[in-house]
């Protein structure tokens, strides 16, 4: 249902633009072109459309909270997410953390997310697809705290599926899998 609402990747020209009007509301907090450079709060340039979309109604309908988010996407109605979604879409992810990556860490970051098979859901790269989220290149705060949420059962999940992985995750593979992520390119 909710697919079908969703315009091919890029999206139309007139949406984009709409779109970019409307999260001009957004950029104090997730940065220029959606690019953040605050700890606690996600990128969203580049990530899959239906992933964007589906957050927005998730924060509107109050499935998913958060007292600095909430407010803004309270008001917005199913065309204006559509359009910021289809913007944001759009937009060249920029690496905004991170700086010189500790090999040893990156490694055991590696070997996590192999082991849990991060990518069969979260793509080859894990730059998202459909519904699910990319991971690189966001801030390792965030996804520090998200995993930590999906594990304590505090972060809302859409269908279950990241609670579920986070469950045999240990608090060093979390720390270890958020570092890695953090510093890998936004994309390759
Ligand atoms: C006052 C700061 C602030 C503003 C302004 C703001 N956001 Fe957010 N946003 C956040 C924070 C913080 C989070 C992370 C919430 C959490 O930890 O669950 C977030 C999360 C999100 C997410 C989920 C991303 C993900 O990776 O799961 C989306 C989508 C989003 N915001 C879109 C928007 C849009 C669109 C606007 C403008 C209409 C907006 N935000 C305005 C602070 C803000
Ligand atoms: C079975 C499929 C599946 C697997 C395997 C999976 N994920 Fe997820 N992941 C999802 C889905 C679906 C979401 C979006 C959850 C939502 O919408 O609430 C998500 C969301 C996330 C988020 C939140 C990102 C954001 O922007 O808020 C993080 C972090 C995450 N996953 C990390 C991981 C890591 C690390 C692994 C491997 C240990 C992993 N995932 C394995 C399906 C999966």
């Amino acid at each position: 249902m909710l697919v079908g609402l969703i315009s091919p990747v890029g999206g139309k020209a007139a949406d984009i633009e709409a779109g970019r009007r409307k999260s001009e509301v957004c950029v104090p907090c997730h940065g220029l072109d959606g690019n953040s450079i605050a700890p606690e709060v996600p990128s969203l340039a580049s990530q899959p459309q239906l992933y964007l979309y589906n957050q927005l109604i998730q924060f509107r309908e109050g499935r998913r909270k958060n007292p600095l988010m909430s407010p803004f996407a309270a008001n917005l109605s199913d065309k204006d997410i559509q359009d910021i979604a289809t913007y944001f879409a759009a937009q060249k992810p920029v690496s905004t953390h991170g700086g010189e990556p500790d090999p040893e860490k990156m490694a055991a970051g590696k070997r996590a997310s192999e082991k849990h098979r991060c990518a069969f859901c979260h793509g080859p790269g894990l730059t998202g697809r459909d519904h699910i989220p990319r991971l690189t290149g966001q801030p390792y705060a965030y996804l520090l705290k998200q995993l930590r949420g999906f594990k304590d059962q505090t972060s809302a999940d859409i269908d279950g599926s990241m609670t579920e992985v986070a469950q045999s995750l240990s608090d060093e593979e979390i720390e270890a899998l958020a570092y890695y992520m953090a510093h890998l390119p936004p994309v390759p």
